[in-house]
């Protein structure tokens, strides 16, 4: 059973949603928070230690239950249904959609073909978790006996961006391993990375779903290459000894040399982006311990949780996604920036790029025809305070409306509360200023009472901003491997729902396929 097939713009709650839009356009946020003492609180979600504050928004309670409306009439509860419990969603690759299975903490059966793929999944953690336990504690040792010391994962778009944003975002949980990624075809990358690498306590872990993608088997062979060069006065039979891989294709893994009991499988049932969870975490449970990778595989599953039981007026990723489709559908909007609030999460902005952009970039719906209405946002950001001093120029006082996502931490990790207090001022502040703005009048005010009165002639228009401009702020307690999964779960979630809303496919990724066909050409030619 597949997903249906609705065109949003057909529905109900659409024609009632563009009716509406056309009266609420232009009312101002902060005349709504004049008539709602409450409004906050209103729009406030909470699910254990995260608060999404979405109140300032260009909405009204009459705009969420049209939204509400919307995901009703796409059938939003059927899909979820479908997705959790192993139906092939993915119709255009034929197959089922379960990166939930793999941090699923239930008991129940997840059957793809008539198979059940929890025991897979059971005995897969196992391996991950006793080959993480052996290479941290020294058991395992490179070709000469020595301990490993660094880690290089070697993949490429899912099989490095999630690994990646984990291992940086989880530093402070990290143990004495260094991580390295070599992602880009860029020769001069993988030189820089070998440049200060041992061979004898190096372990290098190859990624690729498919073990056919260019950029990652280019590497591989250089990385072997290097690692076999005469100097080290190795063999191949020490390949075993540091190299592992993982991959679903497996004779294609055992032709690049690596030893059976260095393979670790994935499935065609989880896709690139959404493989973090799977052996494609490797990286992460070597990089912080395997009890670690398991908090925070169980901080997904509590999202996953949350998003299958919550009525959808209370749940957090449907609530992100209908919004999402409010500015994007209607206001045109085209992108949205995430600011987290910590440099550990300097990587979420390309993680979800791939995330949602690779998912949602699509503009054919599930009939097989050309949409003509708008799906996948463009995503970009960097971490506040960073981005205050470059983009946010154009967010506060361009021409474009750019809805924003605030991320933000209740408590920081080493507790330097003079830097934590600044930080969360200006979490603050940023969902703030764009909200009220600064009106002339006030912006002539302070001018005088700074003593520029000279200059207001010359300079009042250019110190205006409109304000009105939305965004959501998530507060979490506390950076944890925990809050992370909850976290990233969270968005997987709100791209699922903008996907079934938009009635497109968000599995597949035929989009890269052009280039990639075209490259090779050109290299032949
Ligand atoms: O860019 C296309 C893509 O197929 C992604 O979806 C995937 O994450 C990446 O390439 C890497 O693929 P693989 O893991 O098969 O090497």
């Amino acid at each position: 059973m597949t997903l249906k097939n609705i065109n949003p713009t057909k529905t109900e709650s659409w024609k009632k949603l563009q009716a509406h839009f056309n009266e609420i356009q232009s009312v101002q946020m902060k005349s709504l928070f004049q008539k709602d003492n409450n409004r906050k609180e209103n729009f406030t979600l909470t699910f254990d230690d995260f608060t999404l504050d979405f109140s300032k928004n260009r909405i009204t309670e009459e705009t969420l239950q049209y939204l509400l409306n919307l995901a009703n009439e796409s059938e939003l509860q059927d899909a979820i249904q479908k997705y959790f419990s192993g139906n092939k969603i993915n119709v255009t690759e034929d197959r089922a959609v379960l990166h939930t299975a793999l941090r699923n903490q239930n008991n129940n059966t997840i059957k793809v073909d008539g198979e059940d793929v929890m025991p897979i999944v059971k005995e897969s953690l196992v391996k991950i978790n006793t080959f993480s336990d052996s290479v941290i504690n020294g058991a395992f040792k490179g070709f000469s006996g020595k301990k490993i010391t660094d880690i290089v994962n070697i993949g490429i778009g899912g099989s490095d961006l999630g690994p990646r944003m984990v291992v940086e975002a989880l530093h402070y949980y990290k143990n004495h391993l260094t991580t390295h990624f070599i992602s880009n075809i860029d020769g001069d990358h993988v030189t820089e990375v070998l440049k200060n690498l041992n061979p004898e306590t190096t372990l290098f872990v190859i990624v690729s779903k498919t073990f056919t993608t260019q950029e990652t088997l280019t590497n591989a062979e250089t990385v072997k290459k290097w690692f076999l060069s005469s100097k080290f006065e190795t063999t191949t039979s020490d390949i075993k000894h540091n190299f592992v891989a993982v991959s679903t294709n497996l004779p294609k893994v055992k032709e690049f040399g690596i030893a059976d009991k260095n393979i670790f499988t994935m499935w065609n049932w989880v896709g690139g982006r959404y493989s973090l969870w799977s052996a494609v975490g490797l990286s992460i449970s070597l990089a912080i311990g395997f009890d670690n990778f398991n908090t925070f595989l169980k901080g997904a599953f509590s999202m996953d949780e949350h998003f299958k039981n919550t009525p959808f007026e209370k749940n957090i990723p449907v609530t992100l996604a209908l919004l999402s489709i409010w500015y994007n559908n209607f206001f045109d909007t085209e992108s949205e920036v995430v600011i987290p609030f910590t440099q550990y999460l300097e990587k979420l902005p390309p993680f979800l790029q791939q995330l949602s952009m690779e998912s949602n970039g699509k503009s054919v719906d599930r009939n097989g025809e050309k949409v003509d209405y708008q799906t996948g946002n463009i995503i970009w950001g960097n971490t506040g305070t960073n981005a205050q001093h470059a983009f946010m120029q154009l967010v506060h006082q361009g021409t474009k409306i750019i809805p924003v996502d605030f991320i933000g931490f209740e408590e920081s990790l080493y507790g330097l509360k003079d830097h934590h207090e600044k930080l969360m001022a200006n979490f603050a502040a940023q969902a703030q200023a764009l909200y009220t703005g600064k009106t002339k009048e006030e912006v002539h005010l302070d001018m005088k009472f700074k003593g520029d009165s000279d200059k207001i002639n010359q300079l009042l228009p250019f110190k205006i901003f409109e304000g009105n401009r939305p965004s959501n702020s998530i507060l979490i307690k506390k950076l944890t491997p925990k809050n992370l999964g909850v976290l990233i779960a969270l968005y997987e979630h709100k791209t699922f729902v903008q996907g079934v809303i938009w009635n497109i496919y968000s599995f597949d990724q035929f989009g890269v396929e052009l280039g990639k066909e075209l490259a090779n050409k050109f290299l032949a030619s």
